[in-house]
Order: C-alpha cells, then sequence, then structure tokens
C-alpha cells in the first residue's frame, strides 16, 4: 500500500522558500568553514558627518549580506508571511507606501513605516517618538510585535538553525564555531549591519550641485532659497531650521503643528512625550530627513498627506493651533509659483539610484 506524506511535510514543502530541514541537528560543528571578516568598504556623499559605527558590531562584507537576507525572508514571521521588507520597500525608499502599516495578522497600526535610508546616522534615537536608542536594539522588535511579524524569537531561531542557509552565513559573519551559538542578538546585529550600509549614492542633483558637478534650474534655485532662507527678495520658507544639513534633518523632535491641541493633554498621539512621560514632549516627532521624499508618500507620523502639493498646503498655513508648536512654524503664505519652487527643489532630494543599488536589493529575487 502507498502511504501519503504526512500534511505537515506537503504543507512544508509548498510553503518555504528557505529549506528548513526537520530533522537537523542543532548543535552542528561549524568550525571547518573558513572565518575570514572583511572591513564593509562604503562610500559617503560629499560632506557627510562621520559615520560612526558601535565597537561590538563592526560593519563587514558577511556580515551586511546576512543582515540582508534576514531583512528580506519571511523566516522571521510568524507562517513566513511577511519579511522586514514588507513594510520597507527599496522602491518606496525603505518605506511600504501606505498610510500607515498592517501586520501580519492584516492589523493596522497608528504609524507610518519610516524610510531606512541614512538610517545609520540617526542617532537621537529611532522611531517617529524617538523610544528606541539603537539600530541593534530595534531589531529585535518587530520579531514579536502583534502588530507586525508576530512570532517569538525562539522560534525564529529554531528555523534559522535549521535552515541550509544560514549556519554558515552565521559562521562567516561572526565566527561562531557551533550552530546552537545562532541567536536573537546576533541576527539582530546582522539586521543593524545591513541597515547601516543604506547610505545614500551621492548621484541626487543635490549632492551634485553640492560637489560642483551640476547646477540647479532657476525653478529649483528659486526653492532652494527659499528653502534655506538665504534670498532677501524671497520669503523664508523655515524648512532648514529642521531639516537641515547634508542629511535634512536635525534629528530633533519637533511639532510642526498637524493638531489642534489647546492643551498638553490633547494630542491624540503624545510622540515624544509618550515615551519620556514628560508633558512638553507632547505633540513632537522626530524630523524626518526629506532625501527621497518624493518615493516615499504617503507622509508625516499617520501618513495623512498623499502629496508634496498637500504637505506644503500645510506648511503655508502655518498648521493649526498646538501646544508647543515650533516657532518657526509660521504660516509662509507662498504663491503658488513659489511652492510649484520648493517642490522642485525637494525632487532634487530624489536618489534612484539608492532604490535600485542591486546591493541593497532582494537576495532571493
Ligand atoms: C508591519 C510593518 C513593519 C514591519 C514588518 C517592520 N517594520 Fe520597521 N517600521 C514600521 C513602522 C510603522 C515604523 C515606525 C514605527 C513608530 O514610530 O512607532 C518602523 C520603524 C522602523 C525603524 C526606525 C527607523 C528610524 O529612522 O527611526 C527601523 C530601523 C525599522 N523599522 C527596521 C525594521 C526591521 C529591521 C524590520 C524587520 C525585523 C522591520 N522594521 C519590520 C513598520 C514595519
Ligand atoms: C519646526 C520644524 C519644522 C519646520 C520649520 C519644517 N518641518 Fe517639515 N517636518 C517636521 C516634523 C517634526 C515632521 C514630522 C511630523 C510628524 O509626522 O508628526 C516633518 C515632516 C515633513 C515632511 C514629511 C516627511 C515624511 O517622511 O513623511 C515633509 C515633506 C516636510 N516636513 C517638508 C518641509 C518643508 C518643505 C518645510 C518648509 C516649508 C518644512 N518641512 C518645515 C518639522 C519641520
Amino acid at each position: 500500500m502507498r502511504r501519503l506524506l504526512p500534511i505537515y511535510i506537503l504543507v512544508f514543502l509548498i510553503g518555504c522558500e528557505d529549506p528548513v530541514v526537520e530533522n537537523t541537528p542543532v548543535d552542528l560543528d561549524l568550525t571547518s568553514i573558513t572565518y575570514e571578516p572583511k572591513a564593509f568598504e562604503y562610500q559617503l556623499p560629499i560632506q557627510f558627518p562621520i559615520f560612526e559605527q558601535p565597537d561590538d558590531n563592526q560593519m563587514t562584507e558577511d556580515g551586511v549580506e546576512l543582515g540582508r537576507h534576514l531583512f528580506y525572508d519571511p523566516i522571521l514571521s510568524r507562517d513566513s508571511l511577511m519579511s522586514c521588507s514588507s513594510c520597507h520597500l527599496p522602491s518606496g525608499s525603505f518605506t511600504d507606501n501606505l498610510p500607515v502599516s498592517k501586520g501580519v495578522d492584516q492589523i493596522a497600526g497608528t504609524r507610518s513605516s519610516m524610510s531606512l535610508l541614512n538610517v545609520g546616522f540617526h542617532y537621537r534615537g529611532l522611531m517617529w517618538d524617538g523610544r528606541v536608542n539603537s539600530l541593534e536594539e530595534q531589531a529585535l522588535l518587530p520579531v514579536e510585535d502583534p502588530i507586525e511579524l508576530h512570532t517569538t524569537w525562539p522560534e525564529v531561531i529554531d528555523k534559522i538553525q535549521r535552515s541550509e542557509l544560514y549556519p554558515e552565513m552565521y559562521r562567516k559573519a561572526f565566527g561562531i564555531s557551533n550552530t546552537n551559538e545562532i541567536s536573537k542578538e546576533l541576527t539582530a546585529k546582522a539586521l543593524a549591519q545591513f541597515e547601516r550600509s543604506l547610505i545614500s549614492s551621492g548621484k541626487s542633483k543635490f549632492d551634485r550641485v553640492n560637489a560642483g558637478l551640476d547646477i540647479y534650474s532657476p525653478e529649483e534655485q528659486m526653492g532652494f532659497e527659499i528653502f534655506f532662507d538665504t534670498n532677501l527678495n524671497l520669503p523664508d520658507g523655515q524648512c532648514f531650521h529642521c531639516h537641515d544639513g547634508p542629511l535634512l534633518t536635525t534629528n530633533e523632535y519637533n511639532n510642526n503643528g498637524l493638531d489642534e491641541a489647546e492643551d498638553w493633554g490633547d494630542f491624540e498621539d503624545l510622540g515624544l512625550g509618550g515615551h519620556t512621560g514628560n508633558l512638553f514632549d507632547n505633540g513632537k516627532f522626530r524630523v524626518p530627513t526629506l532625501r527621497n521624499i518624493e518615493f516615499s508618500a504617503p507622509y508625516m507620523h499617520d501618513g495623512r498627506f498623499n502629496t508634496l502639493e498637500e504637505v506644503m498646503d500645510h506648511y503655508n498655513s502655518g498648521g493649526f493651533r498646538s501646544k508647543g508648536k515650533s516657532t518657526f512654524m509660521d504660516s509662509i503664505s507662498l504663491t503658488t509659483e513659489q511652492t510649484a519652487a520648493v517642490i522642485a527643489f525637494l525632487k532634487t532630494l530624489s536618489d534612484p539610484d539608492f532604490n535600485d543599488d542591486p546591493k541593497h536589493a532582494n537576495p532571493f529575487e
């Protein structure tokens, strides 16, 4: 009599991209595989700040490569349905282009996915409210978050230890000598290494102009001057007070008047105050980078604006009366032509070479 394959093996054969071998022992000796770490080489666009890496997680070629695989691998989620990249897609400058993200159970959160472009330079706290200190710490969270990947670390580590692909990659990245040393901490370190490699290409028009290799069109030039308040004959856009420097963010926390709030307690999302507990921090959010802003719509922490035109309507009006609103948030009342000029300047920050870089792409495709 022919025996049918047990149903769980069938599901396994159909459902998995990474071969996770059920009976693989989790204490395989890996010392026969050579461990020769090579420092990861990167190039910074002109005027970028110094790139700091934690002493205990210096980037290596193999570490970044492992992180890239993990980032795109649904092995990190319940039922292997989603990966980090489901909410951080290269085509959206590593956002999901949704107002707010949905997790593996299709439950929507309250915040919009953030671009991971130059995320290694955000040293004053991560997330819209700054509640996380490092990329290593951040990378531990989505796996167990019920509105994100919604599984458990022991389950994920078990799958990684039994996979055909990963034990060798962990050996090459971290020099472990046995599969049983694969841990959530090393997994987070690899993810963080990959994320730090997500650096601007330096080929945006903005970078090329800074390097003296290109010039702005008259419209872009007008937008630049309004953005940086450099022309006495044009209105001050005030943008640079918060979106400054080569990263186009001060990395600080501000209230840019998105919500009407008579009192400190009136904000629906408390932002920074929600985690510091300081009333005066309520309603403040991290100033996001504007690099690649053309590709990361919709905008703001809750994705409320669909277009850059809507964003400019907000800044033109100065936003709502709101407790703690920044003094730089006056109505700027630009003309239609001036508003279009600011948007034209914002588009010089586009860096399609970054989105399309094969080094950032899904290794399983
Ligand atoms: C369900 C969608 C979803 C998944 C899956 C997801 N993220 Fe995110 N990510 C978000 C959202 C939404 C935020 C902003 C959250 C907030 O501020 O509360 C965010 C924020 C971040 C940030 C902060 C960026 C910054 O500039 O502060 C990092 C880093 C990050 N995610 C990395 C990852 C990694 C690594 C994974 C996989 C382990 C992952 N994300 C999986 C939706 C997701
Ligand atoms: C007082 C500081 C401040 C000023 C001035 C300011 N911004 Fe912002 N900007 C912010 C903050 C904070 C956010 C995020 C707010 C949130 O989502 O709660 C933001 C968000 C944005 C976004 C959406 C980014 C994203 O990823 O969703 C764009 C676009 C933007 N600002 C453009 C501008 C332009 C153009 C100007 C000048 C006309 C300007 N900003 C002036 C602080 C400021």
